[in-house]
């Protein structure tokens, strides 16, 4: 089984197996690095990590029109069916949901969870990491948060790939994220979470090199819109 995985920018991915479609936190419109329409995005399962706009993004409008699986922490997935979503599987830390070509096990993050709406801001649910096993290899998306001791138990999960926000102020930063990076055990790093604001602009190669001097890994930095095969 091949797997591609394509980034949109930000921390909006999607995952091929060939079979399945897997969008993460598809913050499509208004994302200014984004060369998609999310109009565009095929979807047999979104999953995400929390609530914030830039990872909600427009998770409503493509499982709508594709009738995708969606999945979250409980209040987050259950405020989305309310929003006219029938296919929503609301989970919470320690758990795991099947979807079509794979499973999400949610994990905690240390972040916040809220959705700004036109009356104001909601909050929904509780940040998450995802350990997704798909397409022949297990992939954690670590969502926003800082460094934290339990990251060390996502690292027995047996990763292959780690995806890490790096743009600091919000999420980890560069030099958290490679400590992160080592204590994961996955033999690739994908960074994101950065360069699509001004606060959190960073510079992927020199978080590279804090990786390579950290542990053994691999660093991709596909650009946005990029697709990489993960073999
Ligand atoms: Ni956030
Ligand atoms: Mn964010």
């Amino acid at each position: 089984m091949s797997l591609k995985l394509t980034w949109h920018g930000h921390s909006a991915f999607a995952l091929h197996d060939g079979s399945h479609t897997v969008q993460i936190d598809p913050f499509i419109s208004g994302n200014p690095v984004a060369t998609i329409s999310a109009d565009l995005l095929e979807a047999d399962a979104i999953l995400l990590t929390h609530a914030h706009n830039d990872h909600v993004g427009d998770t409503v409008a493509i499982a709508k029109r594709t009738g995708a699986l969606v999945t979250a922490t409980f209040e987050l997935a259950t405020w989305l069916g309310s929003q006219g979503i029938d296919n929503v599987a609301p989970a919470n830390h320690g758990g795991t949901v099947a979807f079509p070509g794979g499973s999400v096990k949610f994990f905690p993050a240390w972040h916040t969870s809220s959705y700004q709406t036109d009356d104001g801001f909601v909050a929904v649910g509780v940040p998450a990491g995802l350990v997704v096993r798909f397409g022949g290899k297990t992939l954690y998306f670590a969502g926003d948060t800082c460094l934290f001791s339990d990251m060390q138990l996502v690292g027995d999960e047996g990763l292959d790939v780690a995806i890490l926000p790096i743009g600091d102020r919000f999420t980890m930063g560069p030099e958290d994220a490679a400590k992160a990076t080592r204590w994961l055990k996955a033999g690739t790093v994908i960074p994101c979470h950065y360069n699509t604001f001004p606060p959190i602009e960073h510079d992927a190669a020199g978080f590279a090199q804090l990786v390579t001097a950290a542990c053994g890994a691999t660093t991709l930095t596909p650009l946005p819109g990029e697709t990489v095969g993960l073999e």
